[in-house]
């Protein structure tokens, strides 16, 4: 049996009819850029998360930074983050002109290690840009805490988690902003790239809505210099048809989550940590294996493919060891050395489940 990291076809295949009359009730209304399928879906979005206001822009990467920019981050300012991520989390504080300051990692659930973050705390810190990884929240309480006390601004990157909850609450709806990304391989992708920031703030949304449209006001003034990062009527009639199935997608990667829990668990991986009250959406499912490339190889021969999330934190990167404050990272250091990602996509059967769980059980 071959079993792929993905298949993006066989999601699709579910719905294409749908998908297909949207994409041609685009294509004959003329409306193409931030139309009424954008408008729809900033507002089902911003009611998914439970937050005021939504706006779509670009990419994941571009909310990150429209996120940054709406809240006023700029040169001088230190932002703490995660160096288990993948670059744009970073990146995008650069481009604001703020300084990346990476800190260590929780070993249970791979995100920022809150202890580390109060410890990494100066005089220059602004925000802080926790990323939920693997679709696990972190831990946003003891964040928002350490924020509150210290009057910071808290960006989430939810690129990998949407409709991952922590208690009651969204993840994404903690922070002051939440960058969304719709990139074709997370859990809500779309065609192309795409994405979008929550916010409860509306001066931070009015001043995302200008960046991402060149700096044009509402009465056509040019108010500030801003960007083309706008989002399609394609991209976002996609994703509506999606987050109407986001939910049901999400069960079902938890319930091939709980198989390979099990068998893993049985032959001795570390499998994805579990929280009281954290709802896990495995947009990626990990396990730390000491000799993870020999099994990596093994897996390949027995038609399984994997990935590397991470492979290499960040600050161990040509560019980013040169532009980041990097704190000791011990904790990044060893589960980068030791990650595995399996294939976990809701369209997978319950044959290509068992057998990846049964071959890596028997192979580890
Ligand atoms: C954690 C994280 N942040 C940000 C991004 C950037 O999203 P995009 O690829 O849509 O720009 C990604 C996507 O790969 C990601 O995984």
């Amino acid at each position: 049996m071959k079993v792929p990291f993905l298949d993006l076809a066989r999601q699709h295949a579910a719905f294409m009819p749908d998908i297909e009359a949207r994409i041609v009730e685009v294509a004959g209304s003329g409306a193409f850029i931030l139309g009424p399928n954008v408008t729809a879906l900033e507002q089902e979005v911003a009611a998914f998360l439970g937050v005021e206001h939504a706006v779509a822009c670009g990419s994941g990467t571009d909310a990150l930074h429209l996120a940054l920019a709406g809240l006023g981050l700029g040169p001088g300012d230190e932002v703490i983050t995660t160096p288990f991520t993948f670059a744009a989390t970073v990146e995008a504080i650069e481009y604001v002109g703020a300084t990346p300051v990476l800190v260590d990692i929780d070993p249970g659930s791979y995100n920022i290690d809150p202890a580390r973050v109060e410890e990494a705390i100066t005089g220059a810190t602004r925000a802080l840009l926790p990323v939920h990884l693997f679709g696990l929240p972190a831990d946003m309480h003891a964040l928002m805490d350490i924020a509150a006390g210290k009057g910071l601004k808290v960006v989430e990157d939810c690129a990998q988690c949407l409709g991952a909850r922590l208690g009651e609450r969204v993840a994404g709806s903690f922070g002051d902003a939440a960058a969304l990304s719709f990139y074709p391989t997370k859990t809500l992708g779309c065609f192309g790239d795409g994405g979008m920031v929550g916010t409860n703030d509306a001066n931070v949304d009015r001043r995302m809505r200008r960046l991402r449209n060149h700096g044009i006001d509402d009465g056509g003034e040019h108010v500030m210099l801003g960007y083309n990062s706008r989002l399609d009527e394609v991209q976002a009639a996609v994703v509506r048809l999606k987050l109407a199935r986001l939910d049901r997608m999400n069960q079902r990667r938890r319930e091939i989550a709980a198989h390979y829990n099990t068998v893993l668990g049985a032959a001795g991986a570390v499998v994805p940590a579990a929280y009281d009250g954290a709802h896990h959406v495995y947009g990626y499912y990990t396990i730390l294996l000491p000799d993870r490339d020999v099994l990596r190889s093994k897996l390949a021969e027995q038609g399984i493919a994997t990935a590397l999330y991470y492979g290499k934190p960040l600050h161990r990167h040509a560019y980013f060891a040169g532009s980041c404050r990097a704190h000791d990272m011990p904790v990044a250091e060893r589960i980068a050395g030791q990650c595995l990602s399996l294939p976990v996509f809701p369209e997978m059967s319950d044959a290509e489940v068992e057998y990846v769980a049964a071959t890596v059980a028997r192979l580890i």
